[in-house]
């Protein structure tokens, strides 16, 4: 059986009060990894951290400002010593026409989705350069790829945007040992998607679509972020991997 081993690393995840940052985070500890749990939200961030499974701590701040990924990593840094590993999870999605969207919107939709993932990787891409080794892990979407949404144009800008800035990150940090891929879930159970899996037509038609016939569920993010962050990925890096039900296939 495939287990992944993670003792000894730290690792970050952005956006883990909820959602597949939470499963994630869950499933790191799990394989040993130390976690460093960011969102946002305080509270949420809290309580993700109170049960994880190893050493856990609690990093709350926003990921869509330099400064205060510099103030979350160079914190992370003192407690722990190490960043081994790297999840961009955190994410947001709002709902507007092109016409109808606000700067606000648009702005901050590229903040979180995109600029966070460069604000953190500049940041512990330094650090990680030093001990030649580490793993960036970066949740896209399959709305990057080549799926439009209705009224989501900031959102779609922006994860395409984060796989190529994905690429380019592979390509440069491979000369220090470090891993960049992407992560492209399908429609996955949480809070983001609620209010559309409650409109009775979007699900029909999305699960007409989905060859396995179920939405995601966070969980069924873990594996390939799991198997990512391991040694069995070691020739693996630049890649945009799509775990979708088979609703995308490239
Ligand atoms: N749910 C889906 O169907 C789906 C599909 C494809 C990709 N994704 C991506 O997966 C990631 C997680 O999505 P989810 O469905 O768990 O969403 P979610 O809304 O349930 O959780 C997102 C978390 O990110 C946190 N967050 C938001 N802005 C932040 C910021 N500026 N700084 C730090 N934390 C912040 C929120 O507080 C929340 O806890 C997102 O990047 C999303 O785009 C989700």
């Amino acid at each position: 059986m495939f287990s992944v081993n993670l003792a000894g690393k730290v690792a970050l995840v952005t956006g883990a009060g909820r959602g597949i940052g939470k499963a994630i985070a869950q499933g790191l500890a799990d394989c040993g990894a130390t976690v460093a749990v960011n969102d946002i939200d305080p509270q949420t961030a809290t309580l993700t951290a109170s049960i994880l499974s190893g050493e856990a701590q609690a990093y709350a701040g926003d990921v869509g400002s330099a400064a205060e990924v510099e103030r979350i990593i160079d914190k992370v840094m003192d407690d722990w010593e190490q960043l081994d590993i790297l999840i961009n999870n955190a994410g947001i999605e709002p709902h507007s026409s092109i016409l109808e969207m606000t700067d606000e919107q648009w702005q901050s939709t590229i903040n979180v989705n995109l600029s966070a993932a460069f604000y953190t990787s500049r940041a512990a891409g330094r650090i990680m350069r030093e001990r030649g080794q580490g793993v960036i892990v970066n949740i896209a979407s399959i709305a990057g790829h080549n799926i439009p949404l209705r009224n989501r144009a900031s959102y779609v800008a922006s994860k395409a945007g984060l796989i190529g800035f994905t690429r380019e990150c592979a390509r440069e940090f491979a000369a220090y040992g470090i891993r960049v891929n992407a992560v492209c879930p399908g429609v996955i159970e949480t809070e983001m998607t609620q209010h559309l899996r409650q409109n009775t037509e979007q699900m029909a038609k999305w699960l007409a679509d989905i060859p396995q016939g179920r939405l995601g569920l966070p969980e069924d993010v873990v594996g390939l972020v799991l198997f990512l962050c391991s040694d069995a990925a070691r020739y693996l890096t630049g890649q945009a991997i799509n775990v979708d039900g088979g609703k995308v296939m490239l």
